[in-house]
């Protein structure tokens, strides 16, 4: 049988980080893996999780299975975190919450949901988005389209673009929205186009599935969610893939959640069951470490203060190293062409240079991004942010 098996190319972003390991040079800069990084290069475990993880083993009494669903008391935490107590789906009991193996398993359980209830739908995703989307989405057997997002050249969003395709959706149809943080291009909508695209969203009788991966790394954990709460309370139904990997650096322990609001109560109650049977038929249910830690964090408040606090400093250090690499930019190009690091969000931007360009940086320089020429920012330090300015100016 499996002789029909061919080997597959290695996945790009973990080629590129065993290059990078096995890169001998004394200077070397990684901007390519999409995880957080401090000054001194390490992705930390938070101070709060450490105290939460104290606390959920001390209390643990048990390893028996827990549900489909994941914690109760989680998933209660993650609707308030993400809507909010005021949100007219939860009030109505419309929206409901099923805990996922990290934001990657809640796409696909939002995908497997769309396909079971309306299989021939067309899913239209931003162009660009982030890899994963592509597999995660389109394996559930799922028809996916791009719309216009950005513009590579001028680093601004091509909104009007984005509004004329997507007028032009066949009703029904869903369209996957970066909730903030726009991986890889890091250019968000404004609150004014949250609004626009809402409009036309319920116009044209589209299905909006938001992708929530960075709350609280752009502005805060409010404003972050702030296109989230009005889409989800505008339109008649809505789907939420949320992930915890990034804000509570829980990663590997695999923490998100999928939100489903429906137009009624028992609608609602039928869509959890199906998205409760995918996941039993998938992988059963999620893993309950991380879920217990971030449930034991958003139930106390000293613990939440101090994720604040910790989410505060990551973010700040991303929007620090964005400043920093501009002025350096700006010094050795003498112009203002990258500026736009600056201004954009998230741990994500495309330098904006060709895949020939990147290979030099990598090759020459020993800088290593994706070949899309997207960087995470928080590969960016004081030491190095010079070094990476110069080559970038060298070779562009
Ligand atoms: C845009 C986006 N969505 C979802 C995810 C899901 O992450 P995870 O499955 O690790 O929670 C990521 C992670 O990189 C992401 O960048």
């Amino acid at each position: 049988m499996f002789q029909t098996l061919d080997r597959l190319s290695p996945d790009a972003i973990l080629g590129l980080m065993a290059q990078f390991r096995a890169d001998p040079a004394a200077q070397k800069v990684d901007l390519g893996v999409g995880v957080y990084r401090d000054l001194a290069g390490n992705t930390p475990v938070l101070e709060c999780v450490r105290r939460a993880e104290r606390r959920v083993l001390e209390a643990q009494t048990t390893k028996s299975y827990v549900a489909a669903a994941g914690r109760e008391e989680f998933n209660r935490a993650v609707e308030a975190l993400v809507l909010g107590d005021a949100h007219p789906a939860v009030r109505e009991r419309r929206a409901r919450t099923a805990q996922a193996p990290g934001g990657c398993g809640a796409l696909r359980l939002g995908a497997e949901l769309i396909r079971a209830a309306a299989p021939a739908t067309t899913v239209h995703v931003s162009d660009p988005t982030w890899g994963n989307h592509t597999p995660l989405l389109g394996s559930s057997g799922l028809k996916l389209e791009r719309y216009p997002y950005y513009d590579a050249p001028s680093h601004e969003l091509r909104f009007a673009a984005m509004l004329e395709r997507l007028d032009r959706a066949a009703p029904g149809d869903v369209v996957l929205v970066h909730a903030c943080c726009h991986n890889p291009t890091g250019a968000d909508l404004s609150m004014d186009q949250w609004q626009a695209l809402t409009g036309l969203l319920a116009r044209r009788r589209l299905t909006p599935f938001l992708d929530l991966a960075y709350q609280g790394f752009g502005a805060d954990l409010i404003e972050d969610v702030a296109g989230v709460r009005l889409v989800t309370s505008t339109l008649p139904e809505s789907l939420v893939a949320v992930s915890f990997s990034k804000n509570l650096g829980l990663y590997r322990e695999r923490v998100g959640a999928i939100i489903t609001v429906s137009e009624s109560e028992t609608r609602a109650d039928a869509v959890q069951s199906h998205v409760l049977q995918i996941a039993r038929s998938i992988y059963s249910m999620p893993p309950d470490h991380g879920a217990a830690i971030a449930a034991c964090i958003l139930a106390d408040a000293a613990l939440k203060d101090a994720w604040i606090g910790e989410l505060a400093a990551m973010r700040g250090r991303i929007q620090e190293m964005r400043a920093l690499l501009a002025r350096r930019l700006r010094a050795v190009t003498r112009d203002g062409s990258f500026d736009f690091i600056e201004r954009q969000r998230g741990m994500f931007s495309l330098l904006g240079v060709s895949s020939a360009v990147v290979d030099a940086l990598r090759t020459r320089h020993h800088i290593y991004m994706l070949s899309d020429s997207r960087m995470n920012l928080a590969g960016i330090t004081p030491e190095n942010a010079a070094y990476v300015a110069q080559a970038v100016a060298a070779e562009r």
